[in-house]
């Protein structure tokens, strides 16, 4: 597997179940913009064989070092991103879902899901893009919503990228986040304003937005049921007073940019 083809075989599989990424993506491009990306975020559970290590085992084969582990509590979250020597390479974020700290009732459903997944699926070069191994019913899924968005969508999707996170640093038509989201919205897209459209301060060295999540019909034992599938991010980085620039990420405004995109609660 080639960088260039893991990267399109990621892109591709985003934007089936997520085409605005698709439309954005060829708006800016017609307006004369080159998209790099920010980064690439993937979740999983932390399920024996199928955690961050075995997500990040594809990426790591390819040249991603670790880089800075994070905590978020109020999700359930345990997280890291990886990087590579190449700048013009996204970044790539995975999450997994510390799922002993659900409710019994959720870890009982969790497992079930898991014990379905045949022997080493985790070890598979296309795990990232590998869908969902398992057979779930839109009733289980809705049980998961009700106390982790970040569980039913697992759930409900699989193993599979969330979102692709632009650049804006290395788009040369729009000063900031505000601008781009300007432009998005004139034509014709939706931004995810839940608790204000922008996440983060230059205090914190890191600024992002997201589209509202596209919805997609999603195949369950008890029929189909059209979902929310992902969003598209935008990343504005700041210079640390070091003067290089800041490339992680700032756990309580993720937190908060996980609540906003919550589909309730
Ligand atoms: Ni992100």
């Amino acid at each position: 597997m080639t960088l260039a083809a893991l990267l399109d075989a990621l892109w591709r599989d985003y934007v089936a179940s997520t085409p605005q990424a698709a439309r954005i993506h060829a708006l800016l491009a017609a307006r004369g913009e080159t998209i790099r990306n920010d980064h690439v975020a993937l979740r999983t559970f932390d399920a024996p064989g199928l955690g961050l290590a075995a997500m990040a085992r594809p990426f790591e084969a390819l040249g991603w070092q670790p880089r800075e582990p994070y905590r978020f509590a109020a999700k359930h979250l345990r997280a890291r991103y990886w990087q590579h020597d190449d700048p013009s390479l996204p970044k790539v974020f995975i999450s997994e879902l510390v799922v002993d700290e659900l409710s019994p009732a959720a870890q009982q459903l969790i497992t079930a899901l898991v014990a379905q997944v045949p022997a080493g699926f985790g070890a598979r070069a296309d795990l990232a893009w590998s869908g969902r191994p398992w057979r779930v019913t839109h009733a289980q899924y809705a049980a998961l919503l009700a106390e982790s968005e970040y569980a039913a969508w697992v759930a409900a999707f699989g193993f599979r990228v969330n979102h692709f996170t632009v650049d804006v640093d290395a788009l040369t038509t729009f000063p900031d986040l505000t601008a781009l989201g300007a432009f998005l919205v004139a034509n014709g897209e939706t931004l995810n304003d839940a608790g204000g459209v922008i996440k983060g301060t230059p205090a914190e060295y890191l600024e992002q937005s997201s589209t509202r999540a596209d919805a997609v019909e999603v195949a369950f034992e008890d029929g189909h049921v059209t979902i929310p599938s992902c969003y598209y991010e935008f990343a504005k980085r700041y210079r640390l007073p070091s003067g290089g620039v800041f490339h992680g990420f700032v756990p309580a405004s993720a937190d908060r940019i996980f609540e906003s995109t919550d589909v309730r609660r």
